[in-house]
């Protein structure tokens, strides 16, 4: 071998490995992404910067490969991140045909390098900052900004904010979903468990994405959040929906690195409907941010509904609207919240971590009892 010449590994016969235009393909130790475009083999790490999708089960768009998991581009013979971010290279390897055989060299001929991607503000360390107990309202209803009516969740929610502010004190936030512009969840979790991740993939790679507000509030700066949706169908709303499939990377946390992100909060409901489905309503919405590591007061939820057989809707907005003991509920419920939340404060239930033994994804690794 001469000086400089790399160590090459016949990799296959070039005609049978022309017919695929991408694919992860081992060359001795090393895991590449090896490409063919009209004739010409291109070989780099399998393994993509951002968190290490495997570049070979991705896609080409012309001379890049595309990562199957967020999509970084990365040229497919240097390495080379996408044009503006050339400098976020993944290795490349040489490549060479000899007698109708393709051979790729064993080491990479070109380096990994990273360009410095600060960390979004959302990934600092929860930690609550001093001050009075803080309550943040989350509305899910879906509203026509053009034409507003009035809904019996969100009045049932300013109800319960207002009595927060008014007779205990707290500072509180409201936040429309309707108002915000924020993608569906991308099912990353689904393609592989890392390629879920904290802060959401979505919102590292869409700086237009809207549901960092509720991000911040969750993880860190609400002590009680208030989640108030209609019944659509006997469910919860869709843009609550929509939401909590995007709330999906805040439990994986826990799932994948044993990282409780929500922390001595408290959460409570309210349920609005035209027919009766409260009870499976608030119990989806129980489990769901009880698995977040929300703590729910006593009696976590009010509802109202008009029932099957009286679904008399014409109704429902003024009876709402009149029903001062309803109003009382949400204050009331409120009230439980923070509650619950100042004794919270005053005394953390959390450790930032739990046992794993009977929780999500835990394979059991220790003996069993002996008796
Ligand atoms: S873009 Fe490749 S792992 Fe995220």
């Amino acid at each position: 071998m001469k000086e400089n010449e790399p160590e090459w590994i016949e990799v296959g016969a070039a005609t049978e490995l022309s017919r695929s235009s991408l694919a992860p393909v081992s060359v001795g130790e090393a895991r590449v992404a090896l490409s063919c475009v009209g004739g010409e083999f291109g070989a780099i790490s399998n393994i993509c910067n951002h968190v290490g999708g495997p570049l070979g089960q991705g896609r080409l768009d012309g001379d890049y490969v595309v990562c199957p998991w967020h999509q970084w581009k990365f040229h497919r013979q240097t390495g080379a991140g996408e044009p503006g971010f050339e400098a976020d290279r993944v290795p490349s390897h040489a490549v060479k045909v000899v007698d109708g055989r393709l051979y790729v060299s064993a080491r990479p001929v070109t380096r990994r390098g990273r360009l410095a991607h600060p960390p979004l503000p959302l990934a600092r360390e929860p930690q609550r900052a001093p001050g009075p107990v803080r309550v943040a309202g989350i509305s899910t209803t879906a509203m026509d900004p053009n034409n507003p009516r009035y809904s019996t969740s969100d009045a049932l929610l300013t109800s319960a904010l207002e009595g927060a502010r008014a007779s205990h004190g707290a500072e509180v936030k409201l936040v429309k979903l309707n108002d915000l512009g924020f993608k569906h969840c991308g099912g990353y979790y689904s393609r592989a468990a890392r390629a879920c991740t904290w802060p959401c993939s979505i919102t590292q790679m869409d700086t237009k994405d809207e549901l960092v507000e509720v991000y911040e509030l969750i993880v860190h700066w609400a002590d009680v959040l208030l989640i108030a949706t209609p019944i659509r169908w006997g469910a919860a709303s869709a843009l609550y929906y929509k939401m909590v499939e995007r709330m999906n990377c805040i439990q994986n946390q826990i799932t994948l690195h044993n990282n409780v992100l929500i922390r001595d909060k408290v959460a409570a409901f309210i349920i609005t409907g035209g027919q009766d489905n409260v009870q499976a309503v608030a119990g989806q919405m129980c489990g769901f941010f009880g698995e977040l590591g929300f703590v729910l007061p006593p009696f976590p939820f009010i509802g109202h509904s008009l029932g099957w057989t009286a679904e008399d809707m014409e109704r429902n907005v003024e009876f709402v609207r009149m029903h001062e003991g309803l109003h009382a509920g949400a204050r009331e419920l409120a009230a439980r919240a923070i509650n619950v939340s100042e004794r919270l404060i005053a005394k953390s239930m959390s450790t930032g971590h739990i046992e794993r033994g009977g929780r999500k994804a835990n394979i059991p690794s220790r003996a069993p009892h002996s008796s």
